[in-house]
């Protein structure tokens, strides 16, 4: 059992979940161009292959670019049903059990779009497949941190009426230049309001930015992590406190974060006791879903049998379901090792 194939099939098959995932980041091509034509939006792209020529990125910031243009073809509640059904049909494929995908409604109120026709479309698509393919799932707001916080405050105040579905509050898009600072009456509001509390940090900042993220945004979990691997200091801190970092190959390569997966520093993090989770980001511009993370970390960064058993148990653990559950899930996990 330690040829690669066999490694990726038992990544395939072994109970999962994915807990760093953008929902608008899973708009393959093809649907985007359906979805431009249904409603009738102009792209300068007319077929799949132009646009996946462009998917070409140099950093974040450009990425983000072409990722907030492809958002525009969403406008109804359909839309995000659509969009989240194909998702979720995807992961079940994967081997995913449960899921804690990402939204960015400001990337479509801004363009007039209802935040409840954002959220009731996605909750369907949630709840059918929860029903149909047995995927259990929590689903986090991102605020954009390169809006002012004002803008987010205001997003808070459309979710109360949601609070029983959306569990969680996360922060994404532009890192440099929108330190954690910006946002820390925001977290400590939606912290009162009940919510949980993710954020992206360490993907494009420094060590010193996913410190301050704890420190001032107080987080459950961290999204990326990886530039925490520079500050021993840190990797102490994660370790002992058990604070989990949703790592993403694939993505950290394509925007350039490391020359190959080779040079990424997954293996380091795990064996070091960090609680990482692999996750796919936005997978359909990032070359690869789930399996395709753990395919492209097996091959290039040699994982092993272990390793692979402990990133199960880690996506459970860092989860938000409740204690009893990851319980139940991890039991699950070790009862799948141990008959391999
Ligand atoms: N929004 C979608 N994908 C993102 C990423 N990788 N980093 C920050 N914001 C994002
Ligand atoms: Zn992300």
């Amino acid at each position: 059992m330690h040829d690669v194939t066999a490694l990726v099939d038992l990544a395939a098959r072994m109970p999962k979940a994915e807990l760093h995932l953008h929902l608008e980041g899973t708009l393959e091509p093809e649907m985007l161009l359906q979805l431009a034509e249904r409603n009738g939006v102009a792209v300068r792209f007319s077929s799949a292959e132009e646009l996946r020529h462009a998917y070409d990125f140099a950093d974040l910031q450009s990425f983000l670019d072409i990722y907030y243009e492809g958002t525009s073809v969403l406008r109804t509640s359909d839309d995000f049903y659509t969009l989240t059904a194909a998702y979720l049909r995807r992961a079940a494929e994967d081997g995913i059990r449960h899921v804690e995908p990402f939204f960015d409604p400001q990337a479509h109120t801004q363009r007039g779009v209802g935040f409840e026709d954002v959220v009731d479309g996605i909750i369907s698509a949630l709840r059918e497949s929860e029903r149909d393919l047995g995927v259990s799932w929590r689903l986090i707001m991102c605020f954009l941190r390169d809006l002012p916080a004002t803008d987010a405050i205001q997003t808070l105040g459309d979710a109360l009426p949601y609070r029983d579905v959306i569990t969680a509050v996360g922060l994404d898009s532009a890192e440099l230049g929108n330190p954690p600072e910006k946002f820390d009456g925001v977290f400590d509001l939606a912290r009162s309001e009940g919510f949980q509390t993710v954020s992206h940090a360490g993907e494009e900042g420094d060590a010193e930015h996913v410190r301050r993220t704890l420190d001032v945004l107080h987080v459950s979990r961290i999204d990326h992590g990886v530039s925490a691997m520079t500050d021993p200091e840190l990797v102490a801190r994660l370790v002992r406190d058990r604070v989990p970092l949703t790592v993403c190959p694939l993505s950290n390569v394509k925007l350039g974060g490391f020359a190959s997966v080779r040079d990424h520093p997954l293996r380091e993090m795990l064996d070091a006791g960090i609680v990482a989770t692999v996750n796919s980001d936005d997978p359909a511009y990032f070359g690869g879903y789930l399996v395709d993370n753990y395919r492209a970390a097996i091959e290039s960064l040699g994982l092993t049998r272990e390793h692979l058993h402990t990133l199960a148990r880690n996506s459970f653990e860092a989860s938000f379901l409740p204690a009893g559950e990851i319980e139940a899930r991890l039991a699950e996990v070790d009862a799948f090792f141990a008959q391999e």
